[in-house]
């Protein structure tokens, strides 16, 4: 049977290889259409906890977990051996960057290899990681031609090459992987009708761009537009502050024009896999072309900034008491990168413990979605997360208000703190507001 006959009907085998923020739900979506799906990971302490069907990141339930492992819809393996027996395979594997700051594509890489070592003829192959335009036709496609041997496989005709970038916003009420239109670039036409197919069966609506190049630069433009308004409106709350005016009553009051404004809030700098890295996928590539990418650069320097400000500011709102950074104690609040998840990768608040400690100050943190501060490639933090109590709060010189969490109790930090320097607007938003409240 051809493959697109069997995506319509639902036979096909669906393997997804890398089971993290993205695969996971993307799995789960597959296999809760009836899909059978084959999911692959290198760690095999999330494979051992989906087989309980257990789950690694708070937003993802385990009913669904549940449902689909225990129905058979959902298996998981560190065999890639197995590869073969899926007809679409989708790579949802990392893509940061190295200590240089550039493309660290060494998960893509490895992975693509895996795959051209199984590869057979009639295979789907889609790339979902954000990266730079170039990846699946450069990188990719001849990896995946040579996997024939002699007889070179044919892309369009023995095996199909496609990128589509991953939108998944964690924790967004509104929107899941399932309900986010997909952008799709196939490397042929015949490609692009199969992983149209594949991602119409189970994604809201699909939309077809002419070139896998013009998918991955699509996903750039959404992240570095992002990236830009961010270092915007930290520019302006900077400048606003100087001159006395609030940026959060600024940015609401122009929030009422019904047409052309999209409202970007300021905070402490930028966080999570996407914003702070994948501008940078293209900055490197575009000097291949000898371009700068001057509004990603800048933005970059603004948005790097933030952390230091924040410090800057907290020193200015302790003076205020007689103190000094130098010798207080600390408590920062929220060391995910964003309110109500558990994600804490590049997040702004492991910068602010760093740039405080460094400044003399002793760091707590207290954050309920990450128990411990596991070790991350640039900092190797031993601690543990405080349980917020009036007595605890009391005993710190200054609460640093990183992550908005909504499970914060606001009046009980508000009420116990000595001073609070809150850098995402969290207690005037519910109407708390004190002379020993600093919002930065
Ligand atoms: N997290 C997001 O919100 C988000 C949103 C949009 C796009 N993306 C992009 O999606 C991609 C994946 O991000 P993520 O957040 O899911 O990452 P993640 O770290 O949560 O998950 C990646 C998974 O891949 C596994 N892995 C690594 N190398 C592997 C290999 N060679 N073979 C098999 N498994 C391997 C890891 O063990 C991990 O479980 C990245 O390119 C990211 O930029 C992420």
């Amino acid at each position: 049977m051809e493959l697109k006959d069997k995506i319509l009907n639902k036979t096909a085998h669906i393997g997804i290889i890398g089971l993290g923020y993205v695969g996971l739900p993307l799995g789960l979506a597959f296999a809760a259409k009836g899909f059978n799906v084959l999911g692959f990971d290198l760690d095999e302490r999330k494979i051992k906890f989906l087989e309980k069907s257990k789950s690694y990141i708070k937003h993802i339930s385990e009913v669904k977990i549940k449902k689909v492992i225990s129905n058979g819809k959902l298996k998981v393996t560190t065999d890639f051996s197995k590869l073969p027996k899926v007809d679409a395979i989708i790579i949802c594997v990392p893509t940061p960057l190295d200590e240089h700051r550039e493309p660290d594509m060494s998960y893509v890489v490895n992975t693509a290899k895996t795959v051209a070592k199984y590869l057979r003829k009639g295979q789907l192959v889609t790339l979902e990681s954000t990266t730079y335009p170039g990846t699946t036709d450069e990188l990719l496609q001849p990896l995946f031609e040579n996997a024939g041997g002699k007889n070179k496989f044919k892309v369009g005709k023995d095996f199909y090459l496609a990128f589509s970038p991953e939108r998944e916003d964690p924790n967004n009420p509104d929107y899941s992987t399932v309900t986010i239109p997909k952008v799709v670039g196939g490397v042929t036409p015949k490609c692009l009708e199969i992983a149209t197919a594949l991602y119409d069966q189970v994604i809201i609506r699909t939309v077809p761009v002419s070139s896998p190049r013009a998918a991955e630069a699509s996903k750039l433009l959404e992240n570095i537009y992002r990236s830009v308004n961010i270092a915007l409106v930290n520019e302006l709350k900077m400048v606003f502050d100087k001159m006395n005016i609030d940026i959060w009553e600024v940015i609401e009051a122009a929030s009422t024009k019904p047409f052309g404004f999209k409202a970007f809030y300021p905070g402490p700098g930028l966080g999570g896999h996407c914003i702070p890295i994948d501008p940078f996928y293209l900055t490197w590539k575009a000097r291949e072309f000898e371009i700068n990418t001057k509004f990603i650069e800048l933005a970059g320097e603004i948005n790097t900034y933030q952390p230091y400000y924040v410090v800057e500011k907290s020193g200015e709102a302790l003076n205020k008491f007689k103190k000094a950074l130098n010798g207080s104690k600390v408590l920062i609040l929220g060391t995910a990168y964003k309110k109500d998840i558990d994600d804490m990768r590049e997040s702004p608040s492991l910068k602010l413990i760093d740039i405080y400690r460094e400044k003399g100050a002793s760091v707590d943190y207290s954050d309920p979605f990450i128990p411990i501060l596991p070790r991350t490639r640039k900092y190797k933090f031993d601690m543990k997360s405080v349980k917020l109590t009036k007595e605890k709060l009391q005993s710190y010189d200054l609460v640093v208000l990183s992550t908005d969490h909504s499970i914060f109790d606001y009046k009980l930090i508000a009420n116990s703190s000595r001073l609070i320097v809150d850098s995402r607007n969290a207690f005037e938003a519910r109407g708390i507001k004190s002379k020993t409240i600093f919002k930065v």
